[in-house]
């Protein structure tokens, strides 16, 4: 197994020559390391079933089975499918996901700390996925703003972006809205905290599942503030130029593995629809999300 930096990015390693079902624990160690300290991990050279993704996936973590069934996998539950290619005229899992900046799960008690995403059908154009290092986000801000925000918390929900399944068709939005607010309702932590495993501190906020900021005591905070740190991140630049904001191409055969603790991403944006189909398994290392956190 070879590690090394991605060439002309900030951030990124490539991996050549790994694989899962010989790497020594040590191996997975160094893969693990790279992950938290470069943040995305490219494994090069990969061709594996949804069972053998699943068995990778394993060897970096405790697998977290997504909570909505329509993203499922049919042979595989574990798997989170993203496509917009349907099987035998049956749609499989759910098109166009993602599209909007995030952390996976960050409206969960217990987020996980690593996403591997591994492509199956590669667009042609529009290929690739937006990345933010919300710790340089956060070194970043000027000393006034992280003054500001140094007690604050924030509120997360998935309420914006929550996707309306087919047994959804017909019923009132309300009962709709209740039972999300019901079943996932909105989670609070601190607006930073530490990185177990690399001592950052990471700006914990994305503009798709952040819903407010309070203060110590939990009395909201002026909106305006959540909109000051989205601009300063580059979560507010729909031209994708802001310098914090990070390019991840990716071809056939690479499977990415990237830290959900301090990166928030974003799909690609398409204006041709093209086919498109990926396979997601999320995994729990050792740690929380930060050392501390209230169990869930
Ligand atoms: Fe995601």
């Amino acid at each position: 197994m070879q590690i090394k930096d991605q060439l002309g990015a900030a951030l990124g390693v490539t991996v050549e020559g790994f694989d899962h079902t010989t790497a020594s624990e040590a191996d997975i160690q160094a893969l693990k390391a790279a992950v938290y300290t470069k943040k995305i991990a490219v494994l090069k050279g990969q061709d594996l079933t949804p069972e053998q993704f699943l068995a990778l996936g394993r060897r970096l973590g405790r697998p977290e089975t997504y909570y909505e069934p329509m993203y499922k996998h049919p042979d595989v539950p574990e798997i989170f499918v993203s496509s917009n290619v349907p099987e035998n005229g049956k749609q499989i899992g759910v098109p166009k996901t993602g599209k909007f900046w995030h952390a996976d799960y960050q409206f969960m008690p217990d987020p996980f700390g690593i996403t591997l995403i591994y492509p199956q059908v590669v667009p042609e154009k529009n290929r690739g996925t937006y990345f933010i290092d919300m710790g340089k986000a956060y070194e970043r801000l000027p000393e006034e703003l992280k003054k500001e925000i140094a007690t604050t918390r924030c509120r997360h929900s998935v309420r914006k972006y929550f996707k309306i399944r087919p047994h959804d068709v017909y019923r009132p939005i309300s009962e709709i809205i209740e039972e999300v607010e019901t079943k996932t309702p909105p989670v609070v932590q601190p607006t930073t905290f530490t990185h177990p495993m690399t001592g950052e501190t990471v700006l914990y906020i994305s503009e798709g599942f952040t819903v407010g900021i309070e203060d110590a005591a939990g009395e909201p905070l002026d909106e305006e503030l959540l909109k000051r740190l989205f601009e300063a991140t580059g979560q507010l630049d729909e031209s994708f130029e802001h310098e914090g904001i990070h390019l991840q191409s990716f071809e056939k055969g690479d499977l990415l593995v990237w830290d959900n603790r301090s990166l928030i991403h974003r799909a690609r944006h398409t204006t041709t629809p093209e086919p498109t189909v990926s396979h997601r398994v999320t995994v729990h290392d050792e740690r929380r999300l930060y050392d501390g956190m209230r169990a869930a």
